[in-house]
């Protein structure tokens, strides 16, 4: 079956050709991988900015792994990394350990884990210090009016402080593609063991209720929710192997200088964790559909809004309605595109693809090259 490989290779291509409707980005996490960068500027897509704000990690270890990453992939000089959010608007260590105590714990504390340590400090890290990231946030979208797509993948706080600069930004904005607001997860979670309770909690969300709901229910062109599907591609050994073969082996991997962004995709034994502390490629689901919306296969349209109740065991959860029973008065409702199934094994060829590209060369010429291995 050797002489189909050209072929088959052919039609991978082929799968990622059609064109992203997207040309800018702005992407804002709590933490950042490879594929949050790679996915988009595959796709075409300018990134005109990046951030790091408290939420799974602290501020200074979010920017942290924005700045490794970026330096990995040799991409420190043409994209700018801000600082974002270094707390919730209003919840708290405090307030958040008092709501854990009246509704049960969550299993995934993110930087409000009790005895959370920093593993960066500031004086280590490449970034933009002369500014911060709902500015910057601002000026980009100023910049292009209409063209650039919020992507927010932890909490909600850095758009929502934003917005409370500039109420109208979302409006002048391409739209805003989050990584959260799980729905129905209740049987799943508390039948399923602490690991599948931690996969439906909605944690970005939940670490500042408050942003979220003021972000949600704001005027967007459009708002992009995946959630559920988040859960449904994890990294395999399978997929590290197939990465690592076409790049001349694990040693290499290990070794060569190019190779930093895959190293730190598929570890130095390219081996996946076991099941009980593998986690979904969250962010990265996101990322792949957002620069390729042609990978969502099914979506719905909901009204949505964020519960901001502290005497509420949904807390930070969304509540969704339909566009004729939702609240017309009172609480504010945001309309959302609901993805509910993706083209997983398109998205696995991607990865595939990115990895298998040298980007090294991105801030010079614009693309990726063929490694010469
Ligand atoms: C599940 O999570 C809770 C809360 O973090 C913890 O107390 C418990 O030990 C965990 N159970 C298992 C089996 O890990
Ligand atoms: C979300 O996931 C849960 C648990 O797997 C499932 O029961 C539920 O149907 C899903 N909801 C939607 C809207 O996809
Ligand atoms: C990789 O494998 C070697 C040899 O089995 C082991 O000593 C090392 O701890 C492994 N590294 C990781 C990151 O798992
Ligand atoms: C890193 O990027 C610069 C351009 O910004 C380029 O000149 C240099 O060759 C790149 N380094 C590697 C190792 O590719």
């Amino acid at each position: 079956m050797k002489f189909t490989a050209g072929i088959v290779s052919a039609l991978l291509a082929s799968a990622v050709t059609a064109a992203s409707p997207y040309k800018k980005i702005f992407i804002e996490n709590d933490g950042c991988t490879g594929l949050n960068i790679l996915f988009p500027l595959l796709g075409d897509i300018e990134i005109v900015g990046m951030s790091g704000s408290m939420g799974s990690y602290s501020r200074v270890d979010a920017v942290g792994s924005c700045s490794t990453l970026l330096a990995d992939l040799n991409m420190t000089s043409c994209i700018p990394l801000y600082a974002g959010a270094e707390h919730p608007l209003l919840f708290n260590k405090n307030t958040f350990k008092v709501w854990e105590t009246l509704y049960g714990p969550l299993v995934w504390e993110g930087a409000f884990t009790a005895g959370y340590e920093d593993s960066y400090t500031w004086d280590e890290i490449n970034y933009d210090d002369t500014t911060f990231a709902a500015v910057e946030l601002i000026k980009a979208v100023k910049a292009a009016p209409h063209e650039v797509l919020v992507y927010a993948a932890g909490t909600m706080t850095t758009v929502a402080q934003a917005l409370t600069i500039w109420p109208e930004m979302p409006k002048y904005t391409r739209g805003l593609t989050i990584m959260g607001g799980y729905l129905d997860g209740q049987i799943a979670q508390a039948t399923g063991g602490n690991m599948t309770s931690d996969l439906f909690s909605d944690i970005n969300l939940i670490q500042d209720p408050e942003a979220a709901q003021m972000v949600l229910t704001a005027d967007w062109p459009e708002l992009i929710i995946g959630a559920n599907v988040t859960n449904t591609i994890y990294p395999t050994t399978e997929l590290f192997e197939r990465i690592v073969e076409k790049v001349g082996g694990i040693e290499n991997v290990r070794t060569n200088p190019d190779l930093k962004a895959v190293l730190a995709f598929v570890g130095e034994n390219a081996t996946a964790p076991d099941a009980s502390t593998n986690l979904p490629l969250w962010d990265e689901i996101v990322s792949a559909y957002t620069a390729y919306p042609d990978l969502i296969k099914s979506e719905i349209k909901i009204k949505l809004a964020v519960d901001t109740s502290i005497a509420s065991p949904f807390y930070g959860n969304i509540r969704v309605w339909s566009e004729e029973l939702a609240p017309k008065h009172g609480v504010k409702t945001g309309t959302a595109r609901w993805i509910t199934d993706i083209d997983r094994e398109r998205i696995e060829n991607m990865i595939v693809d990115v990895y298998t590209k040298n980007w090294n060369e991105y801030c010079k010429v614009g693309g990726p090259l063929d490694f010469d291995l």
